[in-house]
């Protein structure tokens, strides 16, 4: 299963030619949600959204207590459009063989920066230090990934002229896996008088 048909080049402009950091949601054992920012990246053929991670986040904690439902958005100030799913998350462990070639492309593309951070934690290295010496190449083996599967996408357009204007569409996977789209107003989801009546 794909992203739906119609929103794919748009996804593809976003997720795969831009850089989208957004806020991604997870939900504890006791449903308390947290949020935070980071960075969404496409999986092939948009099927999947999937976030670099540190496997002692309280995210990954999250997801591998079960609670595998979990949310993104990503707002574009270019574009004027809200991107928001919901997706079932796997968490692609670091000692998972057969995924070690996905995972080590993903941290060749994290910023050095980033990894040096990993890197620093892995040996116990101060992460303040003002100089350490560090290679931010080897693979850290606390770099995990978390593969998001949307089953819904929901995509608002700002409308530039005035806020009401604004569409919504939402697009759903059915049980078998199709995309059902359901267009919406910008305050809900809600029937809501959208026209005059011609008389
Ligand atoms: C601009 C920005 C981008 C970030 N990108 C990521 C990311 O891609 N993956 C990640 O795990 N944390 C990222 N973070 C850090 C998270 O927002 C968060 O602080 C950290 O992962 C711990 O979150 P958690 O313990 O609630 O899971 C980013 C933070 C900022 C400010």
């Amino acid at each position: 299963m794909s992203c739906p048909s119609e929103i794919h080049s748009l996804l593809q402009e976003i997720f795969v030619d831009g850089s989208a950091y957004g806020q991604f949601a997870t939900v504890d054992p006791n449903h308390l949600p947290s949020v935070r920012t980071v960075h969404f990246i496409a999986g092939p053929n948009l099927a999947s959204i999937v976030i670099n991670t540190h496997i002692q986040s309280e995210k990954w904690a999250n997801i591998a207590s079960g609670q595998s439902h979990v949310s993104g958005c990503y707002w574009s100030q270019e574009k004027r459009i809200q991107f928001r799913f919901s997706a079932k998350a796997e968490l692609i462990q670091p000692k998972q063989v057969e995924m070690q070639p996905h995972r080590l492309s993903l941290w060749n593309n994290m910023r050095a920066e980033v990894r040096t951070a990993y890197i620093l934690a892995d040996h116990n290295i101060p992460l303040y230090r003002a100089n350490p010496n560090v290679d931010p190449v080897p693979h850290s083996p606390s770099h995990g990934l978390i593969v998001c599967r949307p089953y819904c996408w929901d995509i608002f357009y700002e409308d530039p002229k005035e806020y009401r204007f604004g569409k919504r569409h939402i697009y759903t996977l059915d049980t078998n896996q199709s995309w059902q789209k359901k267009d919406v107003s910008s305050l809900h989801e809600k029937d809501i008088l959208l026209y005059d009546s011609k008389s």
